[in-house]
């Protein structure tokens, strides 16, 4: 398949080729004093670059092929992460969205998440954690950035929130059967916390290549861990089979409404505790539960916020997805950023995702290293 660069050039989305950090953070007004430079630059409707569509692009046929989601029968064409790249600081997969669609956002939807995320019960297990300047990046860049610091709930992810407001959800007897999920990170750690809490049985598969370390952090917070199948999607189909076989209630990393509107809540309190203006809530995106459900809420109360993911480039199956306007399978998917290595996004997170998503950043691995250790 041919390389899809974008060309020429667009001016840099924010003050500076740096990438955001792979926390949610937020950008509020420039710093006092110091120039102002322009935050977001994107339409909401317009593409970064002209982009023939999907298969018309793909000029060797070798390297179409078409796959079998994990969460539904349909094929979806596999494209590789090569087909869509554009330099850090840039916006791209920008959804063809016009200025009619997007006031016409399906008002019933729109209520029916605000409602769900003001009432989810994550506050049961999650913290509200609380928004932090980082005082380096915004010296240099000449804005203020905000850091959400989702690194202080226990397990140290935001992955507890939607994982406790679907399993909390779930009737007396679903949970009296267990619940079961397949992850080698954060999710499990999750489910593994609700599950203690709710007083039910978690099974927490993982592929046989997992760390001990990982495995054995889940197991201390309760879990039972079995390891199984050589990959993530081996690892899955076993845990979705078992979970059919006893009864259990396969809890999924982001693709299920509870999850979304979970993960949700961090928009909320995003919104709550600004001070002052804010110009745009940068989000990382594996299978989208977070962005999506971030937006649901943000778009709803303050939709002049930008609201952009950023992928690692070599992880960019939601951009090569709003780019395609349709979801579609990575050939590969580079493992660095292991949290968001995912090869297809969610349906429900992907439609949300097209609906409300203003466009993505990709960041290399070298910008994903200095990045941390300017923090
Ligand atoms: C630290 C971190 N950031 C971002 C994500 C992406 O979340 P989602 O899969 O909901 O897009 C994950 C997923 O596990 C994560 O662990």
């Amino acid at each position: 398949m041919e390389a899809l660069q974008l060309a020429p050039p667009q001016p840099p989305l924010i003050g500076s080729r740096r990438p955001c950090v792979a926390v949610p953070c937020t950008l509020s007004a420039p710093t006092k004093g110091r120039p102002r430079r322009p935050l977001v630059r994107a339409t909401l409707s317009k593409q970064t670059a002209e982009m023939s569509p999907l298969l018309a692009s793909c000029g060797n046929p070798s390297q179409v092929s078409m796959s079998t989601p994990p969460s539904s029968q349909q094929p979806l064409p596999r494209v590789s992460t090569s087909s869509l790249q554009y330099p850090p600081g840039y916006l791209g997969a920008v959804p063809n969205r016009t200025a009619a669609e997007w006031a016409g956002y399906n008002i019933i939807d729109a209520m029916s998440h605000l409602t769900k995320i003001l009432s989810s019960k994550v506050y049961d297990v999650a913290k509200e954690t609380p928004l932090q300047l980082a005082t380096k990046l915004s010296e240099r860049w000449g804005v203020n950035v905000w850091l959400k610091r989702e690194d202080l709930q226990p397990a140290f992810s935001f992955k507890l929130r939607g994982a406790y407001n679907m399993m909390a959800k779930l009737p007396k007897e679903q949970l009296e059967k267990g619940v079961i999920c397949s992850s080698a990170g954060n999710h499990a750690q999750g489910v593994a916390i609700a599950a203690k809490i709710l007083n039910c049985s978690a099974v927490i598969t993982m592929p046989i290549t997992t760390p001990e370390i990982k495995w054995r952090s889940v197991q201390r917070l309760g879990g039972t861990v079995v390891l199984a199948g050589d990959s993530y999607d081996d690892a899955q189909a076993y845990a979705k089979k078992r979970g059919e076989d006893e009864g259990r209630t396969f809890i999924p990393p982001f693709d299920h409404p509870d999850v979304i509107m979970g993960q949700g809540t961090i928009g909320m309190e995003i919104v709550r505790h600004m001070q002052g203006p804010l110009h745009a809530i940068f989000v990382p995106v594996g299978g989208g539960g977070l962005i999506a459900g971030i937006a649901a809420y943000v778009k709803r109360v303050s939709p002049e916020v930008k609201i952009i993911g950023v992928e690692p480039a070599d992880a960019n199956a939601m951009a090569l997805s709003l780019h395609h306007g349709q979801r579609i399978m990575l050939d590969q998917v580079g493992g660095f950023a292991d949290g968001v290595a995912v090869k297809v996004v969610g349906e429900e997170t992907f439609r949300l995702c097209k609906e409300l998503v203003d466009g993505i950043v990709l960041v290399s691995r070298d910008a994903i290293c200095a990045s941390i250790k300017v923090i």
